[in-house]
């Protein structure tokens, strides 16, 4: 069965080193496996249950309902300080208040871009955490954390050129398949 992933981007910059690489993951998916982007995380407001009362933000359910849509989901993201940049976060707390939950039994991929050695290692582990909550089933590995992003891409294009990189995420992308096609449909738990 062809199989749909989307994308959810932690960056809001327009010269985003995270959206270079996002942009680039249609173009490295295996045969069989599409990809497109969801809307930007800039266009949710600040989580308030008063507002969620009043009615969730346009924006949040269609992005719910994509990823409800989807067979896999691939977030994309920078480390900001050892942690998840607050725009993903706020993203995350919104669509984790929608009924149904969107992230409850779905594949996740995750991806750091940094300019830094580490590649934001350190933000995956907290972003780990959270998707416990949402009861995700996040791929363990392989884990892509691309460090020296900045001799990575190709700045004219604006698309991640480095054929090493570009391997691995395509075995990253493939093996996100491999878990959608094992996961069954899943019942979320009520905590
Ligand atoms: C950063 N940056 C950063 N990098 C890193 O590898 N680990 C970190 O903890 C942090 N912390 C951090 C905090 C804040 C507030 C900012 C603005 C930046 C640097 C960061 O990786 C760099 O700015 C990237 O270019 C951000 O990703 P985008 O926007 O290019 O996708």
């Amino acid at each position: 069965k062809p199989l749909h992933f989307v994308t959810l981007l932690g960056s809001l910059r327009k010269g985003s080193l995270n959206a270079i690489v996002a942009r680039t993951l249609p173009e490295l998916a295996p045969e069989g496996i599409t990809i497109t982007h969801l809307g930007s995380v800039g266009d949710f407001p600040h989580y308030d249950q008063d507002v969620q009362e009043q009615g969730f933000p346009a924006p949040v359910l269609a992005m719910a309902e994509q990823i409800r849509a989807a067979d896999g989901l691939i977030i994309v993201t920078p480390e900001y300080n050892y942690s998840i940049p607050g725009v993903l976060k706020n993203a995350l707390d919104w669509l984790s208040r929608v009924a149904p939950q969107p992230l409850a039994g779905k594949p996740v991929a995750l991806q750091t871009v940094s300019p830094g050695a580490i590649g934001g290692a350190r933000a995956q582990y907290h972003l780990r955490q959270t998707l416990v909550f949402l009861d995700a089933f996040v791929l363990n590995k392989p884990e892509v954390m691309i460090g020296q992003a900045m001799s990575k891409f190709d700045a004219e294009s604006l698309r991640l050129t480095d054929e090493p990189t570009r391997a691995y995420l395509t075995r990253q992308i493939a093996a996100l398949g491999a878990l959608a096609t094992q996961v069954s449909p899943h019942t979320p738990d009520a905590g």
